[in-house]
């Protein structure tokens, strides 16, 4: 079987957005504490951060962190999470039935996105709140003092504004789940006015309106539209968020299932671009993919966990291999939307349906860690719009499948064309890539991320990428042949 990518420089889809690389942190199980805030171990500094952890993520090159929710923030007070540790109030985490401490709050985060090189993502409580705490969560944040707020901030440590820059208007408000859960037309409502209020303490604030929480909610679509009707001129962003399993223990579907992935953001750039056509606007909204993984080996294990303890086990999935291949497929899928999704966020980063998990000892390495740090690495600059030709499969639920997904990124500070591929056949798949204008100049790196049986998971840490030494490169072409099942990345340095 032979398939090819086709790089064609012309034919670009969009500069890459640096928030393409983001994650979520939840107050949730043991995603902040015993995850990154962990006082007492002996990888921790003098601020209980895991530096074990601090190292991980930076080797993950995430920029944004979404913070504190998920769930968790439709029923937060952001107050209990300031002031001195020993006069927080203990109090009941209603969205995971479990007790929160509030010892990690707003200047932990703050501090720990200061030494992880990452930037805050900040959620406001949309659900058992409102337009009051928002406000005067922004003004402690972000006004420079002699206020109420922002003298308490200065008297809590923080002398300068944080300058939070981006802002999320609640948590999936369209699920009945949620805290607060609300209709579209209340929340629509909600949403405007509590933008309204906080640009009117920061005007230089970005904000996130809340999409669907998945695709398969009934509301889908008719959300998104009565939403933004209400928000389309008060918001820079439309959020999604989208989660994959296996359940059905099928790997050719599960695999194809970046399709579905593929038409639900292309369903809601079209939604998007039908409410701006409809007011006659001038502004194109873009999209925040919030909160995207594979997820559904914990189910199990959540469902047997006794409520109410403090940083109960919870959502730990622990990967395997053939999710390392979905979400490698995923991460390929958002390259294809880099013209409108501008931010994606992991969910999550540690613990908790996570790249990273910890234990008292140390750190390990999923298997996901390996394609993400790949793509966040090396998927910088402009995404070419890829042209292929491959075999193609039929699956359960998809038609016509390709077996290769492959595209390229052209980084034009390091003179490289970086092209991410896939093979989800089982068979060796023979592989070139035309160049087109580009010039080869030689090839920096190949590396292949395969020959592990698909339900391996790597808690003992044998899991790599390894080096692909069958590659050849002249002046306008690559060739290989990709392992069956594999994920593979090559760099090639290219002339100016
Ligand atoms: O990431 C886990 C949960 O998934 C989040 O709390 C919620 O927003 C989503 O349903």
């Amino acid at each position: 079987m032979h398939a090819k990518l086709t790089i064609d420089p012309t034919n670009q889809i969009s500069k890459i957005d640096d928030r393409l690389y983001s994650a979520l942190i939840e107050h949730l199980g043991r995603g902040v504490y015993d995850g990154l805030y962990n006082p007492g171990n002996a990888h921790s500094d003098d601020n209980g951060f895991r530096q074990d952890v601090v190292k991980a993520v930076k080797d993950l090159n995430i920029d944004l962190i979404r913070y504190p929710g998920g769930n968790f923030v439709s029923g937060y007070n952001w107050e209990d999470g300031i002031g001195p540790k020993d006069q927080r109030p203990t109090r009941l985490d209603l969205a995971w039935r479990s007790i929160e401490t509030n010892q990690f709050g707003l200047h932990e985060f703050m501090k720990w996105t200061q030494q992880t090189g990452t930037r805050p993502d900040m959620a406001v409580n949309l659900g058992s709140r409102g337009i009051d705490a928002a406000r005067n969560l922004i003004e402690y944040c972000n006004f420079p003092g002699g206020t109420y707020w922002s003298d308490l901030r200065k008297k809590n440590g923080a002398e300068k504004p944080f300058n939070i820059k981006t802002w999320c208007l609640g948590n999936e408000m369209d699920g009945d789940w949620q805290i607060g859960h609300k209709t579209a037309e209340e929340y629509g409502r909600l949403a405007h006015e509590t933008a309204k209020v906080m640009r009117l303490v920061d005007p230089n604030i970005d904000l996130v309106v809340s999409g669907s929480s998945t695709r398969e909610m009934a509301t889908f679509g008719s959300w998104e539209e009565t939403v933004l009707d209400h928000t389309y001129d008060d918001v820079d962003y439309l959020s999604l968020h989208r989660y994959y399993d296996n359940q059905e223990n099928d790997l050719e579907n599960f695999l194809a299932k970046s399709i579905d992935f593929d038409e639900f953001i292309s369903g809601i750039v079209a939604v998007c671009d039908a409410v701006k056509a409809r007011k006659h606007s001038t502004k194109t909204l873009n999209l925040a993919l919030d909160e995207w993984n594979v997820w559904y080996h914990s189910h199990k294990q959540d469902d047997e966990t006794a409520p109410w303890q403090h940083a109960p086990h919870l959502l730990e999935d622990h990967y395997n291999f053939e999710d390392a291949l979905m979400v490698g497929t995923m991460l390929i899928t958002l390259l294809k939307h880099a013209d409108r999704v501008k931010i994606a966020c992991l969910a999550q980063l540690v613990n908790v349906i996570a790249p990273i998990m910890t234990d008292d000892q140390g750190i390990w390495l999923q298997s996901i860690f390996f394609p993400f740090m790949q793509v966040s690495k090396y998927g910088r600059g402009i995404a070419l719009a890829p042209k292929q030709t491959t075999p193609t499969y039929n699956s359960k639920d998809f038609q016509d499948v390709p077996v290769l997904d492959s595209l390229a990124v052209y980084n034009p500070d390091q003179h490289e064309v970086v092209v991410f591929a896939e093979n989800k056949g089982q068979t060796p798949l023979d592989f070139s890539t035309e160049l087109c204008e580009f010039t080869a100049k030689n090839l920096v790196e190949a590396t292949q991320f395969c020959g592990y049986g698909i339900k391996e998971t790597n808690e003992d840490q044998h899991m790599h990428l390894q080096p692909n030494t069958q590659v050849t490169v002249d002046a306008h072409q690559l060739s290989t042949t990709l392992a069956p099942l594999s994920w593979n990345m090559f760099r090639i340095q290219v002339a100016d």
